[in-house]
């Protein structure tokens, strides 16, 4: 092996059953992995990781920083310092800005930002508009997003209802190499409701949105996707539906991926009772049959990843009737732990955690450490131990928005290297 410039030590590899392990990193890169060794002693310096997990750096593959345009929410400084403390080495961030990523300059603009804020990562890979102003009506101009380094396009929460349209955006950016993330939505089902149609609803008095909103969009984009070959990513999955659809396209040979967020898979539509607009989120949080199918779903894999949906809003945009509130929760700071949870609870194993919160790098084509030699020395040390409370000091994101503030949480990252360098 030649000369590593850094060596964790002792830490225990995440998923793997395997005893402490020694890692050896040089130039940004993964040197090697060892068993480890206490005895050994380095030229090197040496981080002494006993007790805490290794895990690769995360990936979230749905976020909203909000820059350029709505900057008291949240701008590109601060929502990469929330994904650094949530352990995540590569971030993707959607289009509906102002003025919307459906220009190279705009893609351009989000990348400088992100060079001078964190120069040395979390990496920041913007999503481009796919249609111009996100209206559904015109394509925007792949080919230059793609130059300007976007990896994929998505009208996020404005998908597209013209299915000739949405078919044409998806062949066009197939043959571009981009993939089309969709947020799967009937235009004329209560769209945007943020509540679910059902007992929680009916009780407080608000127009609910089912399930089939989601489910019928799902159904359209598998049956696209399997009749082009050409990819999909299904956005914040939330219902079970959803899921068995997912599940037989995939079985079928349906080029999707599908992604949900740790919101959907730990609560229902009861966070909402109290017109609770902490809790209004498009899609809306369903019911405990949802959420087990969901919890399964990514178990099995037909649910690929975990994503964020990081969607930050001022306090005084949510403080505001149920009707008037934005949708959206910020989740960067309290994913990882999160989605521990679900590891504690039996529900996940650790390689379902790390393949949930890594295999959105596969989809999009993005740079992902697997601890092969060579591999970007992307590396999250997690403290699985630590007990904390999400509070709003805790949190960097601008806006604390969330149904888990001053929630107890178990394990947190406590180091996050992207190629090599230490982040936080
Ligand atoms: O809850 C959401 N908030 N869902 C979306 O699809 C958009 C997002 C936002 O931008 O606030």
């Amino acid at each position: 092996m030649a000369a590593p410039d850094l060596v964790i030590r002792g830490a225990r590899l995440a998923g793997s059953g395997a005893p402490a392990v020694d890692l050896y990193l040089a130039h940004g890169r993964v040197l090697g992995l060892e068993t480890h060794d206490p005895g050994r002693a380095h030229d090197a310096p040496a981080v002494e990781a006993g007790g805490l997990l290794l895990l690769p750096g995360l990936t979230d593959c749905h976020v909203h920083l909000r820059e350029p345009g709505q900057e008291w929410k949240e701008d590109v400084a601060t929502g990469l310092a929330a994904a650094a403390h949530g352990g995540f080495a590569n971030v993707m961030c959607m289009a509906n800005t102002k003025p919307v990523n459906d220009d190279a300059s705009v893609t351009a603009l989000m990348l400088d930002k992100a060079r001078l804020s964190w120069p040395r990562g979390p990496r920041l890979f913007p999503v481009g508009a796919l249609t111009v102003k996100l209206k559904g009506e015109a394509l925007a101009a792949f080919a230059e997003l793609r130059e300007a380094g976007c990896k994929a396009v998505s009208n996020d929460g404005l998908p597209v209802h013209n299915t000739e349209l949405f078919r044409r955006a998806v062949e066009y950016a197939s043959d571009l190499g981009l993939i089309v993330i969709d947020h799967c939505e009937d235009p004329f089902l209560s769209p945007g409701a943020g509540i679910n149609e059902g007992l929680v609803s009916s009780a407080l008095g608000l127009r609910g949105q089912p399930t089939a909103s989601e489910a019928i969009q799902v159904a359209r984009d598998c049956l696209l996707a399997a009749y082009l070959q050409a990819p999909i990513h299904l956005a914040h999955i939330s219902c079970r539906q959803s899921v068995e659809i997912i599940a037989r396209a995939k079985e079928q040979g349906a080029p999707v991926t599908a992604e949900t967020c740790p919101h959907y898979l730990l609560l229902t539509e009861e966070a909402v009772t109290g017109y609770n607009t902490q809790a209004k989120v498009s899609p809306p949080l369903r019911t405990s049959d949802d959420a087990a199918a969901l919890r399964e779903g990514l178990r099995s894999g037909v649910i690929d990843i975990v994503s964020t949906d990081h969607a930050p809003h001022a306090a005084h945009e949510k403080e505001t009737p149920f009707d008037e509130a934005p949708n959206g929760i910020s989740g960067l700071d309290s994913a990882l732990a999160l989605t521990w949870r679900l590891v504690a609870e039996g529900a996940l194993s650790e390689a379902d955690l790390v393949r949930a919160l890594t295999k959105g790098a596969d989809i999009f084509g993005l740079p992902v450490n697997r601890f092969a030699p060579g591999d970007p020395a992307d590396v999250v040390l997690f403290d699985p131990n630590l007990t904390w409370t999400l509070t709003e000091q805790e949190m960097r994101s601008k806006s604390k928005n969330t149904p888990f503030l001053n929630t107890r949480l178990t394990g947190r990252c406590a180091g996050l290297y992207v190629a090599g360098k230490k982040i936080v």
